[in-house]
């Protein structure tokens, strides 16, 4: 079994700009990461600007924040900031992108051309289709679904084990007929890790797109953009970026942009933004092109507290002490008799482990009178240790549900 405090003791030091820490354990990281000292003061600065400068903190202070959170994002996923859009929310986000898929549903040859330019043979002729996964976040399903009346059709791939879904289901699924798959690089409730390198040949092999929806791997699992592979990818800062809630990004890659104009759309997407002309519409050249309208600018300020943690720490150590604490969870787990509902191989782990509990909500409730925070969906209870948490805080965890269950209060599924 793993020793991650031996293995990383310099990261406990972090735990004292934490807060919430000293008030719970908190093992709940895949809903909302703990908020750091550094949001705290970065808040505290856009407050005092805002008292200070009035309007003026736009030009003097908050459109360079914006670029400055662009370029966090960019660096911790290996591609310039002017490559990044902001938006609010993963949702906004893939709002922006159906909107840019509409030509190439109805089959525009022109658009179809463009695709294949960028690397993605698209050929000729409709594609209907987007194929995401039965464990992928329910927003995914209903950019699309939402577009049934367009004639889109979303194909849902099967889990047969809950836990993960088949590379093979996938390959079957994309087709002549698929513009994009859309899927998680880690599933929120098992926490398995896809292998986005083998979803882009998929994808790209049959002439479609890929979307990687990272929100639950953004700060843990290491990603290279820079290269071919992932076409859009989408995540925010409310998890393992520990950046709260109210700003998410996207990125398409570069050699796509010609053949994904959107039509959802906004003035921070105008290359003249400042120009302020109602009767022009020219999308700006680089990642603003998919912006919407004015960001959450507080909301920008926390992230920063976050991004430039995840910097200083990099995403390599804290991928490694995040998995080594959930291969703890899973040990301790196990050896309690518990049923764990997670990949057993850590490199294709993100930060989640599934507890089996069949009626999880009062088990939790209970956990969270201890004063133990952790989460559940249907028949699970999600415990997603961070890089700020102990070995002693696991092993209480694993006390406490192990006791809760062994006394009948919930039996296993
Ligand atoms: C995988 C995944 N995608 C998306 C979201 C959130 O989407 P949005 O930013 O639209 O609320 C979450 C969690 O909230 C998530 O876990």
């Amino acid at each position: 079994m793993p020793a991650p405090d031996a293995r990383h003791p310099e990261l406990l030091a972090y735990r004292a700009e934490f807060p919430l820490l000293d008030r719970a354990v908190y093992l709940n990281t895949c809903s909302l990461g703990a908020r750091s000292e550094r949001s705290r003061k970065r808040l505290e600065s856009f407050l005092a600007d805002w008292d200070e400068l009035g309007a003026r903190a736009w030009y003097r202070r908050w459109l360079g924040e914006l670029d400055g959170l662009r370029d966090d994002f960019g660096s911790i996923l290996g591609v310039p900031g002017d490559e990044i859009s902001l938006a609010p929310n993963v949702s906004s986000a893939l709002a922006v992108i159906a909107s840019a898929l509409d030509p190439i549903h109805r089959g525009d040859q022109p658009s179809l051309d463009r695709l294949s330019a960028a690397g993605v043979p698209a050929g000729s002729g409709p594609r209907t289709r987007v194929v995401t996964t039965a464990l992928d976040f329910p927003t995914i399903g209903h950019q699309w679904l939402a577009r049934a009346p367009l004639g889109v059709e979303l194909v849902v791939v099967p889990s047969t084990d809950g836990v993960t879904v088949d590379l093979g289901a996938i390959a079957a699924a994309v087709d002549e007929r698929t513009a994009l798959a859309a899927i998680g690089h880690v599933f929120f409730t098992t926490g398995a890790r896809n292998d986005a390198a083998a979803l882009a040949r998929i994808c790209h092999e049959r002439g479609a797109l890929l979307l990687v929806d990272a929100y639950q791997a953004t700060g843990i699992v290491p990603t290279d953009l820079s290269g071919d592979e992932i076409d859009i990818y989408v995540s925010g800062t409310l998890k393992w970026l520990f950046g709260g809630p109210g700003m998410a990004f996207l990125r398409v890659r570069p050699a796509l942009r010609e053949a994904l104009v959107p039509t959802t759309t906004g003035w921070f997407s105008s290359a003249r933004q400042f120009a302020f002309a109602v009767d022009e519409l020219a999308l700006a050249p680089d990642g603003r092109r998919y912006e919407l309208g004015t960001p959450s600018v507080p909301s920008a300020a926390i992230a920063r507290g976050g991004t430039e943690l995840v910097r200083e720490i990099g995403v390599e150590r804290l991928g490694e002490r995040t998995r080594d604490l959930g291969q703890l969870v899973i040990g301790l787990a196990e050896a309690a008799g518990l049923v764990v509902r997670a990949v057993r191989d850590a490199e294709w782990r993100g930060g989640i482990v599934p507890i089996a509990v069949a009626d999880p909500k009062p088990v939790v409730d209970a956990l969270a009178g201890e004063g133990i925070i952790v989460d559940f969906r249907p028949g699970i209870v999600r415990c997603s240790p961070a890089f700020y948490n102990t070995e002693d805080e696991i092993r209480l965890l694993i006390d406490r549900l192990a006791a809760r269950v062994a006394r009948g209060d919930r039996a296993f599924s």
